[in-house]
């Protein structure tokens, strides 16, 4: 940025200049630069809009129009010099503008106030922001359906309280990933609609008295509705933390599965190697090969959670409309979006480049009495009922424990001790395999029923991306 000062375009009624100070305290050029391509879209829109209901006349529209053409790609390249004194992106546009055109260039501002302005450029932004990440988490839904499929045959232990529960197929669980995903994208798909409202012509909080058509400046910029009331046009920012809120779910999500990969990677689990080009060394200790990558992304959940609470917190004691707390809400939503960005696609890869051992996982499946359920449901098919049999199953189950013995190995002739009933039929429920795929229910483990699953996730990743090609 240069380091000189100018006049600000505000200055008529001031008769001293801003202190330095004040001057570096209230600009938000250095983060919401970034908003220059959005913020130019907007004034163009706006500019044709003027032209059209014969406020400006043509050739005032097409020199603004064409000079704003020039200085976004000068920003882009770099060539374009920003003073300390412009404030924001979009006094800096518009100095820009007249330095180039002369006064003439003062009439893009006619009808808007920055309050509305502001509001556009972030909701533009938005808008790109949100489809990005709907395409991210496609992809990463994409990787762990493909996951799934090439493990459609591998049990692991399932948990609960952290504790061996019962078998249940890799695939299922990371299905179970999946679909907090298809939340996760529905809720952004929501929130997009609240994003994709056209506030241009609020002005500074109640309107213009010239002739505007917002309508359409709206189709101009692809919204599919105009704000209603301009008052509240120029205080809200609920689509902002609405965001946030939903990105915060979505890290969440992805911070509960590096959790998992964080642990099975471990000596201690041994469940799953996560490849060298997603984990980092240690300074010191020669040997080893640290989830990093995993563990920030865990990390990194918490500083969405915190812009969530830095937006709400901006928000709460304001008076009405406009009030410069607002302008802080840029880099918590900037923050979210990038996180969440560069999260999804570093787990996407890593989740891509994961190796499972299958054996390691099956023998852990089949420790620890975790058909014991099976057996108990087995007996529920001999007519005990379910909670005796839980109490049969559970003397049997410390019987085993104090004998050093698995459910497989104990006779029959023991095992009617417990129960006279018991018959041979009772070794057929206790293998790992057996019991997955007995979990038949509509959204069980079962192969069949996550076979299902797999077939369902495809056909609506399928829909989804011809609906999107419709769209274009
Ligand atoms: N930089 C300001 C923001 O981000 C733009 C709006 C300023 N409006 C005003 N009336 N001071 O919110």
């Amino acid at each position: 940025m240069g380091g000189k000062s100018r006049k600000k375009l505000w200055s008529g009624r001031f008769t001293e200049e801003t202190n330095r100070l004040v001057e570096v305290f209230t600009a938000s050029l250095p983060f919401d630069m970034r908003l220059y391509g959005h913020d130019i879209e907007g004034s163009i829109a706006h500019c044709r809009m003027l032209q059209r209901q014969g406020i400006i006349p043509p050739a005032d529209a097409a020199s603004i129009v064409d000079a704003l053409t020039e200085i976004r790609s000068e920003i882009a390249s770099g060539a374009f010099r920003f003073l300390q004194s412009d404030e924001d992106i979009h006094m800096a546009i518009e100095r820009g503008l007249i330095d180039r055109i002369g006064p003439v260039g003062g009439k893009v501002h006619t009808g808007r106030s920055r309050n509305d302005q502001v509001s556009l450029d972030m909701r533009l932004y938005l808008r790109d922001e949100i489809g990005g990440i709907l395409q991210l988490v496609a992809g990463l839904q994409k990787t762990l359906v493909d996951l799934a499929k090439k493990e459609i045959d591998t049990i692991m232990p399932g948990y609960t309280h952290m504790q061996k529960a019962q078998p249940v197929l890799l695939s299922h669980y990371l299905l179970a990933f999946r679909e907090m995903l298809q939340r996760d994208a529905a809720r952004l798909a929501e929130c997009l609609e609240r994003v994709n409202v056209m506030p241009l012509g609020s002005a500074a909080l109640a309107g213009t008295s010239l002739p505007l058509d917002r309508k359409y400046t709206a189709r101009q910029l692809g919204f599919q509705a105009i704000s209603a009331n301009s008052m509240d046009a120029v205080s809200d920012r609920d689509f902002v933390a609405e965001f946030i809120f939903d990105a915060g779910l979505l890290m969440m999500h992805l911070s509960r599965f590096c959790e998992d990969l964080i642990i099975w990677s471990s000596g201690e689990f041994g469940f799953v190697e996560i490849s060298d080009a997603y984990t980092t060394g240690s300074s010191i200790m020669p040997q080893k090969k640290n989830p990093d990558v995993a563990e920030l992304i865990r990390g990194k959940t918490g500083r969405v959670y915190g812009n969530l609470v830095r937006i709400l917190t901006v928000l709460k004691g304001l008076p009405m409309t406009y009030n410069r707390d607002l302008q802080e809400d840029k880099e918590p939503l900037f923050d979210t979006a990038d996180t969440v960005k560069t999260s999804l696609m570093v787990l996407t890869g890593m989740a891509g480049n994961l190796t499972f051992n299958r054996q390691r996982m099956l023998e852990e499946a089949a420790k620890g009495f975790s058909t014991a359920t099976d057996v108990a449901e087995y007996l529920v098919t001999r007519g005990v009922p379910f909670r005796e049999a839980h109490g049969i199953v559970g003397r049997l189950v410390a019987h085993c424990i104090s004998s050093g013995k698995d459910l497989a190995e104990i006779s029959l002739r023991e095992l009617r001790k417990f129960y006279t009933g018991f018959d041979e039929g009772i070794y057929a429920v206790i293998p790992v395999k057996k019991a997955v795929n007995a979990r038949n229910t509509a959204g069980g483990t079962a192969k069949k029923e996550v076979l299902k699953q797999i077939r369902e996730a495809e056909g609506q990743a399928k829909g989804k991306r011809s609906k999107a090609k419709g769209q274009e």
